[in-house]
């Protein structure tokens, strides 16, 4: 994968990155850790099992949504398009959508994790050997430049698994704009969305009865002690998914079960009983509240395809 690794030359060091925002994060008032900091490779994995939960009903729903609709929304991208999902790994969502397409172009995965953008090169290749993978090292969330290289026409960017709710609004509104002016303007995009639904249905799906989800929140305090050298102490902490109805999000959050410390390199930070880290948000949507968001970066909504309750949205956009 030599281009690749050629832009990862160019990237700054990630553990730097790491560093800064564990910093930062932890020096606030309500304590917080961006949540794309959850995806090492053990986070990948338990993010994997979550998926397969009952609980979780994103992942089968959003799947079953594709499979369904896969003909009308091959139709809707159109013959030879270039295919930029942002943050590879959707797996079997990618190659639902791959196998619908008429003569997709070119496939251009783009993720911030080197190794897991491998994966996806490798296991993409095998499904699709005669399509053309480019894969691109970026944070989906700065400015980053399509490489020119890229064909500029036809383009479609997908975004599955309601990913875009772990932005916030002003995050949200910007990627609608940088992903407008990527894909050019005869460009689409298909974008997953989960629905706005009872809260005792959300708060499960974020607290599965196998804790899984709990490991995967609690594994960003293992990921800071090995890459950080520091002292967490896991036990102190407890995994808790709240709803926040103002920002319309559910939030995981890692609660200190006591008063203590922990240090961080040369750095000691305080916990108070109670206190917690909050380390991720997802948003939920309306179909009418995300029309607008979308409306007002001047996209047009093509099309909107559900499952029949409703948990569940993917918006086909045109530029
Ligand atoms: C992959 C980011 C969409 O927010 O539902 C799953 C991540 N967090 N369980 C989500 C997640 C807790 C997931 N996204």
């Amino acid at each position: 994968m030599p281009e690749a690794l050629q832009l990862e030359e160019r990237q700054a060091c990630p553990l730097d990155a790491f560093r800064a925002d564990v910093f930062a994060g932890l020096s606030r008032r309500q304590k917080a850790l961006p949540s794309r900091w959850l995806y090492d490779a053990r986070g990948s994995e338990l993010f994997e099992a979550i998926t397969k939960l009952d609980e979780y009903y994103l992942t089968r729903t959003e799947t079953a949504i594709l499979n369904l609709n896969a003909r009308e929304i091959a139709a809707f991208c159109g013959r030879d398009t270039v295919l930029l999902e942002y943050g590879a790994g959707a797996g079997l969502k990618t190659e639902i959508l791959l196998n619908a397409l008429e003569s997709p172009r070119l496939y251009v995965p783009i993720d911030l994790a080197a190794d897991f953008l491998q994966q996806t090169v490798m296991r993409m290749g095998d499904g699709f050997p005669l399509l053309e993978i480019r894969p691109l090292i970026a944070d989906f969330n700065t400015d980053f430049e399509i490489p020119t290289t890229v064909p500029a026409r036809r383009r479609t960017a997908f975004f599955p698994g309601s990913t875009i709710g772990n932005l916030d609004e002003a995050e949200t509104l910007l990627f609608l704009r940088r992903v407008r002016k990527q894909v050019g303007p005869q460009g689409n995009a298909l974008i997953g969305i989960d629905l706005k639904k009872d809260v005792s249905t959300l708060l499960a799906a974020y607290d599965d009865r196998l804790k899984i989800t709990a490991a995967f929140n609690l594994n960003l305090l293992a990921r800071i002690n090995r890459e950080l050298r520091a002292d967490f102490r896991l036990h102190l902490f407890a995994h808790e998914a709240r709803w926040n109805r103002l920002e319309s999000g559910i939030e995981m959050h890692l609660v200190s079960r006591v008063a203590h410390m922990v240090r961080i390199e040369d750095r000691t930070f305080h916990f108070a009983s109670g206190e917690t880290i909050h380390t991720e948000s997802s948003r939920k949507y309306d179909v009418a509240a995300f029309a607008d968001l979308v409306r007002a970066e001047d996209w047009r909504v093509g099309a909107i395809w559900t499952d029949s309750e409703k948990r569940f949205a993917i918006f086909g956009l045109k530029a």
